[in-house]
């Protein structure tokens, strides 16, 4: 389907709508301030602006902030007089206007969270004034960044972790929104699972191996049903934890011990009685050879007189001490 084709009148509008403000600053206009920008960070909300400076003039230039929503049609005064914002940004010297709710005071809360809200800011000097600059419209929930949840206490359990946690920012009691958490973690080194959304406060991750090392972080997710708006959080900062043994892994483990170590000591005796059957005449052969022969050889080399080859004839019949050994070590022999 080809789109509709545009009015006639509207470059007309455009034309116009360029036309309506002033062109440039005047002799009697401030230049106005530039970019005003929306900080929304958890509960924080900040309006900053880039300043005004003139650069023959000594006295200090202020800021006027005016604030508006969809259902009123008149731009209000953030002068500390309308409710329900009780922030004076009228005729500051700052270049940010501060409106996060403090704490539980009742008489500054900051703009409602699911409000659509527009700002405005002007320069201001003695009687002179600049134009208005608007910043984008806004509603906190839609908006905000959300930071990592608040207060993670991780508690080891057997095979197990158990993470408490609050949300990244209070919302008050009956609230369009809702947090859910999810838990990113891994064993140490491993390939990372994700699990969530969790609803609660006390996350329990289960089934996981005892007395091994995990690390994991947390994030909070902002969900607005209403508006099918979800805001995924910023992952909290990584903590390793070592999982206790249980029950049956102590079990397992002392059963472990004791069958380890006797397979070790029943596969030391096993590999020596196997070596020394299968390899008798080798090991009679090897053993034979007396282990002196170097030195024996260097003293034959010294004084050729001596009767070296005597001693290393395997064929002696005299005595065979190597025959009583084999008979000490495996008794069962022939
Ligand atoms: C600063 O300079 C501008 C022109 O450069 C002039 O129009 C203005 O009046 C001056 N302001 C003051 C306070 O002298
Ligand atoms: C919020 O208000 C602005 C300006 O009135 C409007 O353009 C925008 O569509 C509104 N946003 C919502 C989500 O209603
Ligand atoms: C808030 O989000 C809407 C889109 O969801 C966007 O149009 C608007 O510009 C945003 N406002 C700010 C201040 O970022
Ligand atoms: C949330 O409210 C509780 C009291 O209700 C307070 O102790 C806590 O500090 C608040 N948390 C934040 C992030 O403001
Ligand atoms: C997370 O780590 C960064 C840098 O390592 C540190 O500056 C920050 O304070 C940590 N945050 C928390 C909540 O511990």
């Amino acid at each position: 389907m080809r789109p509709p084709p545009l009015p006639l009148w509207l470059p007309l509008l455009l034309h116009l709508g360029a036309a309506a403000p002033p062109a440039g600053p005047s002799q009697d206009q401030l230049p106005a301030p530039q970019n005003p920008e929306i900080w929304l960070y958890n509960a924080q909300q900040v309006l900053r602006w880039g300043p005004v400076s003139l650069s023959n003039e000594t006295r200090p230039v202020a800021y006027q902030v005016q604030f508006t929503f969809p259902a009123s049609s008149t731009w209000m005064d953030v002068n500390g007089r309308n409710s329900p914002i009780m922030v004076n940004c009228w005729g500051i010297l700052a270049t940010e206007c501060d409106f996060t709710p403090a704490g539980l005071s009742l008489d500054f809360l900051g703009f409602p969270m699911h409000f659509n809200v527009s700002l405005r800011v002007r320069a201001e000097l003695e009687t002179r004034t600049s134009a208005w600059v608007a910043a984008p419209w806004f509603q906190h929930y839609r908006n905000v960044t959300i930071g990592p949840p608040e207060n993670i206490v991780v508690t080891p359990g057997k095979g197990s972790l158990f993470i408490t946690l609050s949300p990244p920012f209070n919302i008050s009691a009956p609230s369009p929104v809702t947090f859910s958490y999810y838990v990113h973690y891994w064993e140490n080194p491993g390939n990372p699972q994700v699990k969530g959304p969790i609803h609660s406060n006390l996350i329990v991750l289960k089934d996981l191996k005892p007395l091994t090392v995990y690390c994991l972080q947390v994030r909070a997710e902002l969900f607005w049903k209403l508006q099918n708006i979800a805001r995924p959080g910023h992952l909290s900062n990584e903590t390793c934890h070592k999982t206790e043994a249980d029950a049956s892994t102590r079990f397992q483990q002392g059963i472990l011990i004791a069958v380890a170590t006797f397979l070790s000591l029943a596969g030391v005796a096993g590999s020596c009685l196997f070596v020394i059957l299968k390899y008798r005449g080798l090991i009679k052969h090897w053993f034979h050879t007396p282990p002196g022969i170097p030195v024996q050889i260097e003293e034959y080399l010294k004084d050729p007189a001596q009767p070296i080859l005597e001693a290393l004839d395997d064929s002696s019949p005299k005595e065979d001490p190597w025959d009583s050994v084999s008979v000490i070590l495996c008794p069962e022999k022939e």
